[in-house]
């Protein structure tokens, strides 16, 4: 069974991900420092998969503990990278511990295989289109000037994997453009775990539903969208986890695109934050407690993806859709409140 390094493997799609490629018969390897996961996720991943996986906790950006990782585990024959760091508004204000952790971390990756053949998943984002000129945004479409230091760190990050794949064919690589994550594990046992105040739609609409908070602001009315409200193309965490699968598989196979590749990973649907609301509430059963207020700066208006790529060449389709996206959201939230988890 082949092992695969799962950095971030902690982590909000990390930890689908160690499920996903369990199932289908890897051997999930997790390297994570827990700076923003929790170490009960490990127990929570053996509840499901009734195997317990192996867990070296470290910082990738240290350099020696990587190189001493990748010595100890000669048999790794790929790589999830899905440690960063990921608050945009954060990465604003400390733009040095963003470039620090999201490119040292991969560079120390990247430099521990010289010399070696690896397979390597690369968690990149949506966030590169910036506000695409065309809809749906496919793979070929402009990159635009990064709005976040943490947006600039994916595309910097895309950019020394294709560079680092061109100088030696050593490295297979495909880095996967995700749309917006939500949702949890059919079995509820795994979820997003935001710290503190969270930034994100849905996280923030369940901890208003539980009551966790008073009330979602919705940000922004009045943009040109049939609503008012911002779109986007929500993706559940499981297809995404699946599609780290597929990918694996696919460079295993060999890619025939060659050893770089890029692949948008959403449903190619745009929901407004306004029927995403309403789908929650139908989903939940409870009504949501939200205000329309002022917009969000530096939000894109409308993004959802081309996802033909995926579907064809990476044998890959979304298969959940807006309803259980919201319902495991919500079960989730739910299991965190009652467990005091
Ligand atoms: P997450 O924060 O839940 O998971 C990241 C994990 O990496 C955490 O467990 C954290 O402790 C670990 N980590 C961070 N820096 C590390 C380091 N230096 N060494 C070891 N471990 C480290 O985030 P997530 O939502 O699961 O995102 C995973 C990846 O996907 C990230 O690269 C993120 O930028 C990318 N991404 C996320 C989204 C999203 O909306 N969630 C969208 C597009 C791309
Ligand atoms: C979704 C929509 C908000 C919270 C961010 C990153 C991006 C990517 C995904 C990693 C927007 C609206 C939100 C709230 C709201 N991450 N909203 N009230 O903005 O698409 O992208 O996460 O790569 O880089 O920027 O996701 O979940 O923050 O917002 O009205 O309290 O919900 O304005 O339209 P976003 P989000």
């Amino acid at each position: 069974m082949s092992k695969i390094l799962v950095s971030g493997g902690m982590g909000y799609i990390g930890s689908h991900t160690v499920v996903e490629l369990f199932q289908a018969g890897y051997t999930p390897i997790i390297v994570d420092n827990l700076s923003n996961s929790n170490i009960k996720i490990l127990d929570q991943i053996e509840k499901i998969i009734d195997t317990r996986p192996d867990f070296y906790e470290f910082d990738l950006c240290e350099e020696k503990k990587v190189e001493e990782f990748v010595k100890q585990h000669a048999d790794i024959s790929g790589i999830i990278h899905f440690a960063a760091s990921k608050a945009v508004g954060e990465s604003v204000e400390q733009p040095l511990k963003y470039y620090r952790n999201n490119i040292f971390s991969l560079v120390n990756l990247l430099q521990a295989y010289k010399g070696k053949p690896i397979n390597f998943v690369f968690s990149s984002s949506c966030t590169v289109y910036g506000e695409p000129d065309t809809l749906p945004v496919s793979e070929s479409a402009a990159i635009k000037t990064a709005t976040s230091p943490y947006g600039n760190t994916k595309q910097i990050a895309e950019e020394i994997l294709a560079e680092t794949a061109n100088a030696s064919s050593n490295y297979q690589v495909i880095a996967l453009r995700y749309f917006n994550p939500v949702g949890a594990h059919a079995s509820a046992l795994i979820g997003e775990l935001p710290l503190g105040v969270p930034q994100n739609l849905l996280p923030y609409i369940t901890q208003t539903a539980i009551g966790k908070r008073e009330k979602i602001t919705v940000f922004g009315g009045d943009y040109d969208t049939p609503d008012g409200t911002c779109i986007r193309d929500y993706i559940h965490v499981v297809d995404l986890a699946k599609a780290h699968v597929a990918a694996i598989r696919l460079l295993e196979k060999g890619n025939p695109n060659g050893n770089y590749d890029v692949f948008n990973i959403g449903t190619g649907i745009g929901y407004s934050v306004l029927e995403a609301i309403k789908a929650f509430e139908k989903g939940s059963g409870k009504p949501l407690n939200y205000a329309i207020g002022s917009r969000r700066e530096g939000d894109v208006i409308k993004v959802w993806g081309d996802v033909q790529k995926a579907n064809t060449e990476l044998n890959w389709k979304a298969e959940l859709g807006i309803a259980e996206m919201m319902t495991s959201a919500w079960a989730w939230e739910q299991y965190l409140n009652e467990t005091g988890f």
